[in-house]
């Protein structure tokens, strides 16, 4: 049976949520990850030192003996450089929502302006703290992410000492954007690498691979898997697992995100495996991203064996009920317990 240890994976975008559902995925990432990166966007946004930290609190109480660090990101909104100093050492990157984007973004930026934003952006350049960025636009869905290139292109032009995480793209058009400035880095999640919008809406619909930005076509798919199985310097995993109660995603009108915390290493291990990239592995979930965000996460081995694993058809606590990318599906890899 061949195995594989991986050392100190970490998942770079994660929707943890908060309360019971908190309890329930929390532990599942601190399993298989070394770190993560906790996206604000909770109800209430994160938006001030103390939401930081008692939200970590509540992460490390959840996740409980597991050698695990949660790097925590503020909610963007215009903030002054005097307390972005005071949260500094709290805090990992702000992230950035255009208003009205994605789940819970309604007191996100309406408009992303260079000008508008410049007292902010000055100082998390001052700061050194990284601006990680939902790269959406309003327009047409298949067409969100492309749109909002230029903006990408204005921010990182008009602040070149600022490091710029596009996060979770989808796009060809992003992955070659990223070679043209070197302030612009990348996270890629799992189901984008593997999945398009064939998968999400070309037969039955899928509910639970869709997610914003929604996964797009075969070409954007390969840009993004060559980017990641080649170990680039500038991009990094990032899950954005997701998890929404199964009512929801099995719904008329149903919340966008897909959960893969509990497959995600097993499934990029079979990737990168057939990809015959395996070496390359270690790059794209750990390595450039110690790099990018200067980092130190807690040193955690972590062994694959090549043996069958069942998804489970949900994960589920007394109250929450979430269901997992592959559900009731066989994997080739399983997590050595
Ligand atoms: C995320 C969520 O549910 O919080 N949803 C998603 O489809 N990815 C928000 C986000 O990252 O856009
Ligand atoms: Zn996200």
């Amino acid at each position: 049976m061949r195995k594989i240890t991986l050392q100190t994976p970490l998942d770079m975008h994660i929707h943890f949520r908060d309360n019971e559902m908190l309890n329930l995925v929390a532990p599942l990432t601190a399993k298989t990850f070394s770190g993560a990166v906790i996206m604000p966007n909770l109800v209430p946004p994160v938006t001030t030192k103390e939401a930081v930290v008692s939200y970590k609190q509540r992460i490390l109480k959840a996740i409980g003996d597991e050698k695990f660090e949660p790097f925590m990101t503020l909610f963007f909104q215009k903030y002054n450089k005097e307390f972005l100093e005071s949260v500094k050492d709290d805090i990992l990157a702000v992230k950035l929502y255009p208003a009205g984007i994605t789940t819970n973004s309604e007191s996100g930026v309406s408009s992303i302006d260079s000008v508008e934003l410049k007292e902010t952006l000055d100082a998390m350049v001052e700061l050194n703290i990284p601006l990680c960025v939902h790269g959406e636009t309003n327009g047409f869905v298949m067409d969100r992410e492309k749109e909002f290139m230029p903006v990408y292109e204005s921010l990182a032009r008009d602040f070149p000492k600022l490091t710029i995480i596009m996060e979770h793209i989808t796009t060809k058009d992003a992955v070659e954007l990223l070679d043209k400035y070197d302030n612009l880095y990348a996270s890629i999640t799992l189901q984008h690498l593997i999945i398009t919008l064939d998968d999400v809406a070309g037969g039955m619909l899928k509910p639970h691979l869709f997610c914003k930005p929604i996964a797009k076509r075969y070409e954007d798919r390969d840009a993004l898997l060559k980017v990641a199985i080649e170990g680039h310097p500038k991009v990094m995993f990032g899950s954005d697992s997701a998890p929404h109660p199964k009512h929801k995603k099995e719904a008329c009108g149903c919340a966008a995100g897909v959960f893969t915390a509990p497959i995600a290493l097993q499934v990029l291990v079979d990737l990168f495996d057939k990809n015959n990239a395996l070496d390359n592995l270690s790059a794209f979930i750990s390595e450039n991203a110690f790099k990018i965000y200067d980092i130190n996460p807690p040193k955690k081995e972590i062994t694959l064996v090549e043996k069958e694993f069942t998804v489970p058809s949900s994960y589920s606590n007394e109250t929450e009920n979430v269901v997992p990318m592959y559900s009731d599906e066989v994997l080739a890899w399983s997590i050595q317990e």
